[in-house]
């Protein structure tokens, strides 16, 4: 596993990979096996894999929870070559915006609902870094998992509106074993708080409909940031947000309407 901690190397490995695939798996660090599966799955799919590490301050729309972003870069290599990496890139701010975010993507209908209502900004940082990003790795395909959906969906539109000659890949939600979907996030939580939080993903997925959810969540404690029913295609989503102490959790499931 060859490791770029500046973009000119990766950059100079890449003019050299012509006529391979390239799977790409776009993070920002503390990985989990949830990220071990999109990784594996582009690793099954490709010739040649690439991880990305950045934590992207653009998409924070609060300081403190970039603060306490779980940083890991040690241990996210090891997983990283376990799991069967070519290369990673792990670029610094200075690298990745040289313009200082004068440069920015922007959509103006579903980033504005859901996790775009109550983080503003954020995603106008998701799509900005995942464009860079996209232009750095130049992949035959890029790995996207289905918790972050409105993501997906958002990048989906913006590969279709800009042309961008990439595959964007799907994968479906990897869960613990008590049903909580993995996210970096989820190692911040209190124990009390861990024990409590599959809660949120039962009620999501058994209320007749979003406002039995919210109810049902709100009387169990959790302090809601939204919960909703949204169509997408042939397909009915439900989406939720709720917060634990310092701590947002995002979930969202198939729900028939
Ligand atoms: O899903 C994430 O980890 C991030 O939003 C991404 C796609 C790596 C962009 O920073």
């Amino acid at each position: 596993m060859i490791l770029h901690s500046h973009l000119d190397s990766w950059l100079e490995t890449r003019r050299r990979l012509t006529g391979q695939s390239i799977g790409f798996v776009p993070t920002m660090g503390a990985l989990h096996a949830g990220h071990v599966s999109l990784i594996e799955r582009a690793r099954r799919e490709n010739e040649i894999v690439v991880l990305s590490i950045f934590v992207n301050p653009t998409q924070f729309d609060d300081p403190g929870d970039l603060a306490q972003y779980p940083k890991t870069l040690e241990s996210d290599l090891e997983m990283a070559r376990k799991s069967g990496c070519d290369h990673v890139i792990f670029p610094n701010e200075r690298q990745m915006y040289p313009d200082g975010y004068r440069y920015r993507v922007s959509e103006n209908e579903l980033s504005k609902i859901l996790c775009g209502a109550h983080r503003l900004g954020h995603f106008d940082g998701v799509l900005t870094v995942v464009l860079k990003l996209l232009h750095i790795a130049q992949p035959t395909r890029a790995y996207f998992g289905e918790k972050d959906f409105q993501q997906l969906e958002l990048v989906r539109g913006m590969v279709k509106s800009f042309f961008l000659p990439v595959e964007i890949v799907s994968c479906a939600i990897v869960r613990e074993g008590d049903g909580l979907a993995m996210s970096s996030r989820n190692t911040r939580l209190s124990h009390v708080d861990r024990k409590h939080a599959p809660h949120f993903h039962q009620i999501l997925t058994q209320a007749a409909n979003a406002d039995e959810a919210r109810r049902a969540l709100t009387e169990d404690g959790f302090d809601v940031d939204y919960v909703e029913d949204i169509a997408f295609g042939p397909s009915t989503r439900r989406f939720g947000a709720v917060r634990m102490g310092p701590v947002r959790l995002i979930d969202n499931c198939e729900v028939q309407r």
